[in-house]
């Protein structure tokens, strides 16, 4: 436990955890956190995106590259990034629109074929449990959320107290699908027991479609991951077991909920 840990924020950590053995849960009753005064999800977002910032901020040098996802959360974090552009050396999007957010704040963005090492990669969730296991793709960015994600060394995610769950699987599980393939994947969907509905007039940055999966029983994360890349057209899928996230800063009403998953060590 971290020095500022109280047992205020101890009991709402718990309520939060269900597996406290695999997790060290680290609760940061700062006195910024305590001066909650109301408590919208942007707020929480922002508080989120801003602990991150505190927490890669040390480890950045002018060397570094930054991963960066995508979505409401993954914006605040940008937007804080842009604050400290002058420690690191440049960042990789996960979207066309990160990259975007990212060259408007003056922030150098470079592909991903000419980075070799990412540092750190700190992106938002759907639902997040307490091993770092994710689901991902709301914004259906998720392929090149995994891909960038994957490039790098700690995977950071930033959230809101609500992604926080129990079990994943009620968020509808975003799959991205070649498009010719849209009702052979939706078939092997749903004899794998879900629900796949067709998310009518979205197109990937990769020229794709998303299929959201409802109702489909994660119990095993990593393993339901790679069944549902084995179904010949799809491209990717939203579950994050095989990225787990290595820390996750979830922002509530009480604060900031830091979750180091022991499941996903930091090379
Ligand atoms: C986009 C994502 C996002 O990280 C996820 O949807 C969370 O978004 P938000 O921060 O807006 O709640 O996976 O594909």
């Amino acid at each position: 436990m971290s020095p500022e840990f109280s047992l205020h924020n101890f009991l709402t950590c718990q309520q939060f955890l269900n597996h406290p053995q695999d997790i060290t849960v680290r609760c940061c009753a700062t006195s910024q956190t305590r001066r909650f005064i109301s408590h919208s999800q942007d707020e929480l977002k922002q508080k989120a995106a801003e602990a991150a910032i505190s927490y890669i901020a040390p480890k950045l040098d002018r060397k570094s590259i930054v991963g960066v996802g995508t979505g409401s959360t993954a914006n605040c974090f940008i937007d804080e990034l842009a604050k400290i552009r002058h420690t690191f050396d440049a960042a990789v999007a996960s979207s066309e629109a990160t990259q975007q957010r990212l060259a408007a704040h003056g922030i150098t963005v470079l592909d991903l074929n000419a980075t070799p090492h990412l540092d750190v990669y700190v992106d938002g969730a759907d639902e997040i449990d307490a091993l770092g296991n994710m689901i991902k793709g709301g914004g259906a960015a998720l392929t090149r959320e995994k891909i960038v994600s994957s490039a790098a060394n700690e995977f950071v995610c930033i959230a809101d107290d609500s992604k926080l769950v129990t079990r994943l699987g009620t968020f509808p599980l975003p799959v991205e699908v070649i498009p010719m393939a849209r009702s052979l994947v939706a078939r092997a969907l749903v004899q794998l027991g879900g629900q796949p509905i067709w998310r009518e007039g979205v197109t990937t940055d990769n020229g794709n479609i998303i299929l959201d999966v409802h109702n489909l029983k994660i119990e095993q994360p990593l393993e339901m991951e790679r069944r549902i890349n084995d179904i010949a057209g799809v491209v990717c899928n939203g579950i994050f077991a095989q990225q787990a996230a290595h820390v996750a800063f979830l922002a509530g009403k009480n604060g900031i909920t830091n979750l180091h998953s022991s499941a996903a060590e930091v090379p």
